[in-house]
């Protein structure tokens, strides 16, 4: 058995974190592959709410280790702070936690230049979580980024840093007009940072790969969501690292053939947070219900997600860019309020019917989203633990979802608890499937 793949197949948010801490369970490993702390990943255990930005979301589970792995962006306060709010809720993340030498440190200046960007871009801004993440990966890619291993060699540290500030602060000042920072700060600041998590900086490459080659079970957490990833996203309304399966390869050091299985989370319905197109958007009342009903807003920013139909070119595309092997659906419960529920099964553009999702924003906001209508159930599936035990119509919707997709349903999840779950096959063990 190699590692599984969790994904989220539409705009993130679709419950990344709520699955992947259930399938935890049976995990040996959990390892987060990209992004950093725009992430929000919502786990409720015992009647305790946890939202991970971080940590990978198998850290509730005594003896799973977790990993943040080499793809992921670390804002050092941010992992500390989520440390510390865990230690004040019982739970001893260190003990279990390693970061890879080889992730990334967001730096203040980071966010300074994602907010004057932001700024500067007014009506056309992406609408990002203001953490960083988009500056931090363009040092990166520059090859001047500062890594968690850099860290731990204050010399060279210092001197990447001096040269970092140097340079960004005559972005800020003069492009931006905004105020400068002073390296000698920032870096007393980060050595403080670097004794906190000196002891969990290793190779996590190796960490991930030997358990693999032991025959343990593995799992690799994906942030955002395909439609977020920024080669195959809404580009440019995207965030700027690979969401996708492929970037759980990169951001782990894990080779594609010791994968073996990818698993997409979608919602029953979409969302998005921040800026870029979404056809099958709802700005009536409906719109309205879905966003009260599913608790709609941020996890990190607080900020109202919009909200729409359940649209299946999206999906489909996930399913194809993805590789995915099986589908996890969540927020079933949150359509029970509806008497009628729409399903997007394909677009229009100027009139003509499109067989893929188009690549360019500008076309995408153009579509017209065709539309099946299903009826909806009127009852309760809060808690529904059994397939058999959903109302008829829900077990069609599901069915639909499922056909259009043409990538089976593993999981349904119908309610924030972990307990609140239908389990048709355990994507992680991969068991015979039971309806
Ligand atoms: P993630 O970023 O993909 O991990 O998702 P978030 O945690 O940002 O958002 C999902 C939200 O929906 C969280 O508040 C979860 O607690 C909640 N949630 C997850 N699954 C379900 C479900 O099946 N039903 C309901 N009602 N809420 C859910
Ligand atoms: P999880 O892992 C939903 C969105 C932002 C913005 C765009 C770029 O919880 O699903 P960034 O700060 O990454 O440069 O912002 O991406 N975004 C998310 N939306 N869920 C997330 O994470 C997100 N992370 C970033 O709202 O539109
Ligand atoms: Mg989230």
């Amino acid at each position: 058995m190699g590692a599984l793949v969790v994904v989220g197949t539409q705009w993130g948010d679709e419950g990344k974190g709520k699955i992947v801490d259930l399938l935890a369970q049976d995990a040996h490993m959990v390892v987060r592959y990209q992004g950093g702390s725009n992430a929000g990943h919502t786990v409720v255990k015992g009647g305790q709410k946890y939202v991970f930005k971080l940590i990978p979301s198998g850290v509730l589970h005594r003896g799973t280790v977790c990993v943040i792995g080499n793809g992921v962006v670390v804002d050092p306060a941010d992992l500390i702070a989520e440390m510390d709010e865990l230690k004040a809720k019982g739970v001893r993340a260190e003990k279990n936690l390693f970061i890879s030498q080889a992730a990334q440190v967001i730096m203040p200046y980071h966010k300074a230049i994602e907010k004057a960007s932001e700024t500067q871009k007014g009506g056309r801004r992406i609408g990002t979580t203001g953490r960083g993440i988009g500056p931090a990966y363009v040092d990166k890619m520059a090859r001047i980024g500062i890594r968690m291993g850099t860290l731990l060699d204050p010399p060279y540290f210092r001197q990447q840093l001096e040269d970092n500030v140097a340079e960004t602060n005559a972005l800020l000042e003069t492009l931006y007009k905004a105020p400068g920072f002073e390296a000698e700060k920032i870096f007393q600041e980060y050595l403080r940072y670097a004794e906190r998590l000196q002891e969990m900086i290793v190779d996590s490459g190796r960490l991930v790969q030997t358990a693999i080659s032991k025959g343990k079970k593995v799992l690799l957490e994906g942030a955002q969501g395909t439609h977020l990833d920024v080669d195959h996203g809404t580009y440019p309304y995207v965030t700027s690292s690979s969401a996708t399966a492929g970037g759980a390869c990169t951001g782990t050091g894990v080779g594609p053939t010791a994968i073996d299985a990818v698993f997409g989370i979608a919602k029953a319905y979409t969302t998005r947070v921040g800026s870029g197109p979404f056809p099958t958007e709802l700005t009536d009342e409906v719109g309205a219900l879905l966003q009260r009903c599913g608790n709609e807003f941020g996890a990190v920013t607080g900020r109202e997600r919009r909200c729409g139909w359940y649209d299946a070119m999206l999906i489909r595309y996930a399913v194809r860019v993805n590789g995915l092997t099986s589908l996890g659906i969540t927020k079933l419960d949150v359509l029970d309020a509806l008497d009628e529920i729409r399903l997007c099964t394909g677009y229009k553009f100027k009139g003509r019917k499109l067989a893929d999702m188009p690549q360019e924003v500008a076309m995408l906001g153009a579509c017209e989203p065709v539309y099946e209508s299903w009826p909806g159930w009127g009852k309760s599936t809060i808690g529904v633990r059994a397939y058999r035990d959903l109302p008829r119509e829900a077990r069609r919707y599901l069915g639909r979802l499922e056909e259009l997709a043409e990538c089976p349903i593993d999981i349904v999840s119908t309610g924030a608890r972990r307990e609140e779950t239908i389990v048709l096959r355990n994507p992680l063990l991969r068991a015979k499937r039971k309806r």
